[in-house]
């Protein structure tokens, strides 16, 4: 059974709405969200243009800042700055990769602990891992959003990750793991990779890799969540052997159309998150 993260997205983006609509009349302004852009990667052009079209249709207010790749780390800090002041702006988020002279973990950093749409900033991933409330970073929030609207409970599953990034291999493992899911993370310096996916109750790969996962690797019955975007002979494709595995997975997670959406769900409700919190202050 397909996973179908637009479904299910457009169904959460829809009660946000509502939910935003209501806000507004009350308060009367919209969550806003920023989004910086640095260079011009073709692939992160279109998940920003994804972004900000989603804003549109559920009511977010939404800047695009773009950067040029040569801008020093000091002017991109002054202008995430100058963001952390702006009463209209409640989150915003460095979209990824940056050019390389610029230090990632530091502008991360620089970010408002509450406005940190992605939930990337140290602060944030820290009370992920000592499970306190906080913004959760988005893809692994979406893909916990996803198994949920399906009713999967991955209590006593074993999960097998493949992946250790800090966006999405370590944090889903941490929030796998608060589910009473047994983890194992699997990366690169993996010995057989194959020996950890075929005891797989649920895997979720996140490796870059257009088909690492075969239909040899996983037994019957598995749960796939399928994280990469990989560009094959023009035609999007995950990191898994899809039309081999569609028929040997209990759900599995389309490319495109499964944890994309999800992810731009959860960084909509991030930002309207990080609204509540700062209408709070302000209401009170
Ligand atoms: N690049 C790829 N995924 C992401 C994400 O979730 N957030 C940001 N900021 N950049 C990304």
């Amino acid at each position: 059974m397909l996973l179908d993260g637009r479904k299910t997205a457009e169904e959460r983006n829809l009660l946000l709405k509502e939910r935003i609509e209501k806000d507004v009349q009350l308060y009367h302004r919209p969550p806003g969200l920023a989004i910086i852009m640095v260079g011009e990667q073709p692939a992160s052009m279109s998940y920003v243009k994804g972004k900000l079209k989603a804003c549109e249709r559920v009511g977010i207010h939404h800047r695009l800042i773009q950067l040029d790749e040569s801008i020093n780390e000091t002017d991109l800090a002054n202008h995430i700055e100058s963001l952390n002041h702006d009463e209209t702006i409640d989150g915003m988020i460095l979209q990824l990769p940056i050019p390389k002279h610029l230090d990632e973990s530091r502008l991360i950093d620089c970010i408002a602990k509450d406005k940190d749409a992605d939930g990337f900033h140290v602060i944030n991933q820290g009370y992920l891992y000592q499970r306190k409330p906080g913004i959760q970073p988005a893809t692994p929030k979406g893909i916990m959003s996803l198994l949920s609207a399906y009713g999967i409970t991955v209590s006593g599953m074993d999960a097998v990750i493949i992946g250790r990034s800090n966006i999405v291999g370590f944090p889903i493992a941490r929030l796998l793991m608060d589910e009473g899911a047994t983890i194992t993370v699997c990366h690169r310096k993996t010995k057989d990779l194959k020996t950890h996916t075929s005891k797989a109750d649920l895997l979720v790969v996140a490796s870059g890799k257009p088909n690492l996962v075969t239909r040899d690797m996983v037994k019957p019955g598995v749960i796939i969540v399928d994280v990469g975007v990989n560009r094959v002979n023009d035609k999007l494709v995950g990191d898994v052997d899809f039309e081999s595995l569609q028929g040997v997975a209990s759900y599995i997670t389309p490319v495109p159309g499964g944890v994309g959406p999800m992810t731009i769900n959860a960084l909509l409700e991030n930002t309207y998150l990080l609204y509540q919190k700062h209408l709070k202050k302000t209401v009170v």
